[in-house]
Formats: structure tokens, C-alpha cells, sequence
């Protein structure tokens, strides 16, 4: 593992750690009303980083509350359409004013390396605010042709109209903490909904620093709560909540369904998205150099904590070897270290229970007969360290090759000539369908694959999302809904159907 055990940062990081990290609701910072507080670890160092309030149910009430007041009067519906693009640019432009400062709290409250977090994260959530911004403007509607009967008193005009769902609850994961926020807040905002946000208990820092930059772009109070707190209570309550029309979910499939499970109370709109089990199929005719680097990159994004990442590589048996060789010898020269030692490129776990997870999985493929290439077991901490891992001669049955890892941990199945036939149902044979990639020269074999394959992003010699532009979501477990592209703003979109008399 490479040096740097002391945290580096700049005065505007140490000063935002040191601040008391409350609740923002209803335009105030405010302490969780039972106290409740969430210590944030250095998943690098295991050590403390910050002190958080917890929000509880009767927290989740009062933004709820607040949220619906911005909602319904004030400043916020009577905003215009191009008033709210701005407002969504000038957040952008303030989060890339503070981009360092960003990178720096991802660095250390999700473990993410320097390159990731610097290069990607911030960037991501600046464009995706930018992208957003344009929208308000171009939510128009529908005119429909009318049946008119002649001396019958029947309606002239049919026109309909794009109206916000309302008060909508987002719960995100820790992988990937301020694009996670920028991507469930910009399409919000772009409808006119207004929002309570509870981040990760593991990562609240970057949503806790937008607070301040969402009062300063504007922002009227009640739009946007953010309210940190632990799934159990602050999550389970936004998911119940009667208050709330509409809940936004990423992260695991089984709270997915306890989401959905508590969202029929009121019937509350329900978009998931849960994860992936990603084919990424190599044939024999592949550039394999450019494979490789992309299932390396890929596997290993995130340290592997990541939904799209190439978790189960079907390669051509002619291919295998040179794939396999050049996938292990690519994982091992990915250093080991601390988020802000710019050589890393494989940071911590993100906590002792993923850790432990992850681990529990290599364990496990060891026991189910898969070959371990390279990798294995954790590191000795400080921190919670796991080496980029390959396995080979899976088998479909092995759990391993059938369950989210999420973490950095790929395994290699190898098929031939006479699997051809059955390939595609072998890759669609998951219980996810997030995304997939082909591997291949022949365009034939690109097309009828991309065809073929039952996942929401197919990839044709590249593997994940392409630009935020594009729906991204999941078929099957791996969700309900899209994000990104103009599909993501009909999640927060109700369609009213104006029907008119002339007479
Ligand atoms: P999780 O699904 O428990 O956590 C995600 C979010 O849900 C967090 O904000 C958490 O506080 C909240 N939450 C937890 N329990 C809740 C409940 N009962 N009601 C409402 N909200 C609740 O995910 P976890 O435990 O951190 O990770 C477990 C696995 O989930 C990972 O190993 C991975 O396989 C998957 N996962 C997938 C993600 C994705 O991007 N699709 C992101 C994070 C996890
Ligand atoms: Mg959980």
C-alpha cells in the first residue's frame, strides 16, 4: 500500500469539517429533534471525520411539512420556467467554484482515488445540473384533435399539460455521493417539484456542503431539504410517508422492496434503481487490448462499488488466455492507497461491513471451484483494503457469478463456437439487466447482440452509461424507471389532460 497516512486538505475542507453538521429544512439548519447523530468514518483510515445530526420521523414530518409549504406558495411555483434554468446554472457554476473543496470531502467520505473523484464525480454532477437547467423551458405539452359533433354540446379543444408530481423524497447510496444528489435534485428541479434528499449515513458530507450552495444560487426555502439519517428510521419514513407523492430510490434491491412494499400506503410513485450483474461478452474476432482495458476499468471503477461495473466476462475459449493474462496483469499494476495520494487507483471500501462482504464472496468463489487469477483477501488495515481480484473457470450457477458483489471482484466464464446460439440467454439469464457490451469487429454480431440482450444500456466495444444525455435504468430487478435524457423528467412529471367547450 502506498504512504500518506496523514489526511491532506485544504483550510476550506478542515473548516467545513470542523462546522456542526445539521439538518437543512425548511430553509434552517436545525439538530435532529431526539439528538440523534451519525459518526462519518475515514473509510481509508477507519478514523473519525465527522459528526452528523441523524434526521428521525418526526425530522423526515417537518421537512415533509416544509417541503410541501414551498411547494404549493411562495416563491417556488410562481417561479417561471427560465428563472428555474438559472437557478439550476448558478448552482452548477457554484459547485465548480468549489470543486476542490468537493473532491476533497468525496476523497475522504467515500474513499474514492483523486482521479475518480477530481475527474469525474464533480464534473459529472456539473453537467448533469447544466444539462437539467435547459429543460424547464421545453416542458410543454400536447394540442389534440377534438371529435366535434355537430349540434351536440361536445368539447373543441384537448390540450394537455406537463405539472410537477409534487413533494418527492430521494433516497441515494454512498458509491457515489454528490452525482448521486445532483442526479436525483436537477430533474426534481427541472419540474418544479420540491425535495427531500437523505444521503447515505456513510457519505453525507458532499449534500451537507450543497446547503450552503443552494441558499446561495437562490434557492427558496422548503425547496430542497436535506435531511442525513439512517435507513432504518429517516429512509423508512420518507418511503411511508403520506405526505410524499413520489420516491426516488438508488441502492440495494432489497430495501428497493421495502420501499415499494411501504409506498403503498399512499400509493406514491415508485423509480428504483438497484443494481446490476453486467455481461460484457468478448469474441474471438475482439480488439482485445481495448477490452481489457475496458473491463479493467470498468470492474475496478469505484473500487468495484458500482452498478455498472463488467462483473461477469464471457470470453471466446480462442481468446481466453491472452484476455485473462492481460486482465490480471492490468489489475495488478492498479496501486492500492488512500483517495488523496494521487497514485492510487484503487481506494478503500467504503466501510468493515462491505469489507467483509466482499471478502465473504472471494471466500466463497474459492469454495464453489472458481480459479482465484489474482487478488484475494483483504489487506491488513488501517482502512478497508481489498486488491483488485479476477477469478476464472466460472461456472453460471456459482453464487458469485450470479449476486452483486459490489466490490472489486470479476470473474471470467469462457464459451465457444457451439454456445453461440445460447449466448445471449446465458447473459440475460440474471435476475438484473442493467447494462451489457459486446466485444467485437463484426457488425452482424454487434447489432443482433445489442438487440438481443435484455439490459437498459447495451454497449458495442464499450461498457457502461453512455453521456448523461441517455436514459440509463434497468430492466428487470435492476429497476423501475429511467434517469438521464428527457425520459428521467417523467418520473417527476404528471400529464393533465385540459378538455375545453366552446359553446
Ligand atoms: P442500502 O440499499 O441499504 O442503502 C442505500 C440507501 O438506502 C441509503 O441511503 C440507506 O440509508 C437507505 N436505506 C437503508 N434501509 C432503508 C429502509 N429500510 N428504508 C428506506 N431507506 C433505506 O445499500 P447498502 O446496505 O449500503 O449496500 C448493500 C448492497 O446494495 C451493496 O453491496 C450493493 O450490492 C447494493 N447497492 C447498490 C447501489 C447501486 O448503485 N445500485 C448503491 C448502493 C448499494
Ligand atoms: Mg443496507
Amino acid at each position: 500500500m502506498s504512504s500518506g497516512s496523514r489526511v491532506p486538505m485544504s483550510a476550506e475542507t478542515a473548516a467545513f469539517l470542523r462546522r456542526e453538521q445539521r439538518l437543512f429544512i425548511g430553509g434552517e439548519r436545525v439538530a435532529a429533534r431526539d439528538g440523534g447523530r451519525i459518526e462519518v468514518l475515514n473509510p481509508a483510515t477507519g478514523g473519525p471525520l465527522a459528526q452528523v445530526s441523524a434526521a428521525g420521523a418526526a425530522d423526515i414530518d417537518a421537512a415533509v411539512a416544509a417541503a410541501r409549504a414551498a411547494f404549493s406558495n411562495g416563491p417556488w411555483p410562481a417561479m417561471g420556467p427560465s428563472a428555474r434554468g438559472q437557478l439550476l446554472w448558478r448552482l452548477a457554476d457554484l459547485l465548480e467554484a468549489h470543486a476542490p473543496t468537493l473532491t476533497e470531502l468525496e476523497i475522504l467520505d467515500n474513499g474514492m482515488p483523486l482521479d475518480p473523484a477530481g475527474m469525474l464525480a464533480v464534473p459529472t454532477a456539473v453537467k448533469i445540473l447544466r444539462y437539467f437547467s435547459g429543460w424547464p423551458s421545453k416542458l410543454g405539452g400536447q394540442t389534440l384533435p377534438a371529435d366535434r359533433r355537430p349540434g351536440a354540446a361536445s368539447p373543441a379543444l384537448t390540450y394537455t399539460r406537463r405539472e410537477p408530481v409534487g413533494v418527492v423524497g430521494q433516497i441515494i447510496p454512498w458509491n457515489y455521493p454528490l452525482a448521486m444528489a445532483a442526479m436525483k435534485l436537477a430533474p426534481a428541479l427541472a419540474t418544479g417539484c420540491t425535495v427531500v434528499l437523505k444521503p447515505d449515513e456513510k457519505t453525507p458530507l458532499s449534500a451537507l456542503f450543497l446547503i450552503d450552495l443552494l441558499v446561495e444560487a437562490g434557492v427558496p426555502p422548503g425547496v430542497v431539504n436535506i435531511v442525513p439519517g439512517f435507513g432504518e428510521t429517516a429512509g423508512a419514513a420518507i418511503a411511508a410517508h403520506p405526505g410524499i407523492d413520489k420516491v426516488a430510490f438508488t441502492g440495494s434491491g432489497e430495501v428497493g422492496r421495502k420501499i415499494v412494499a411501504a409506498a403503498t400506503g399512499n400509493l406514491k410513485r415508485v423509480s428504483l434503481e438497484l443494481g446490476g450483474k453486467n455481461p460484457f461478452i468478448v469474441f474471438a474476432d475482439a480488439d482485445l487490448d481495448r477490452a481489457i482495458e475496458a473491463a479493467t476499468r470498468s470492474a475496478f471503477f469505484l473500487q468495484g462499488q458500482n452498478c455498472q461495473c463488467a462483473s461477469r466476462l464471457f470470453v471466446h475459449e480462442a481468446v481466453a488466455a491472452p484476455f485473462t493474462a492481460g486482465l490480471a496483469a492490468a489489475a495488478q499494476a492498479l496501486p492500492l492507497g488512500p483517495g488523496w495520494d494521487p497514485r492510487t487507483r484503487i481506494g478503500p471500501l467504503i466501510s468493515a461491513g462491505q469489507l467483509e462482504r466482499v471478502a465473504g464472496y472471494v471466500e466463497l468463489g474459492r469454495k464453489e471451484g472458481a480459479r482465484l487469477v489474482t487478488g484475494g483477501g483483504p489487506r491488513p488495515g488501517p482502512g478497508y483494503f481489498l486488491p483488485p481480484t479476477v477469478f476464472a473457470d466460472i461456472q453460471p450457477g456459482m453464487a458469485i457469478a450470479r449476486e452483486e458483489i459490489f466490490g472489486p471482484v470479476t470473474g471470467i466464464q469462457t464459451f465457444g463456437d457451439r454456445d453461440l446460439d445460447g449466448l445471449a440467454a446465458q447473459a440475460n439469464d440474471s435476475e438484473y439487466g442493467l447494462v451489457a457490451s459486446v466485444w467485437t469487429r463484426d457488425l452482424g454480431t454487434a447489432h443482433r447482440f445489442a438487440e438481443a440482450l435484455r439490459a437498459g444500456v447495451v454497449g458495442i466495444n464499450h461498457h457502461g452509461g453512455g453521456d448523461i444525455h441517455a436514459p440509463f435504468g434497468g430492466y428487470r430487478q435492476s429497476g423501475w424507471g429511467r434517469e438521464f435524457g428527457a425520459e428521467n423528467l417523467d418520473l417527476y412529471l404528471e400529464t393533465k389532460t385540459v378538455v375545453v367547450r366552446y359553446d
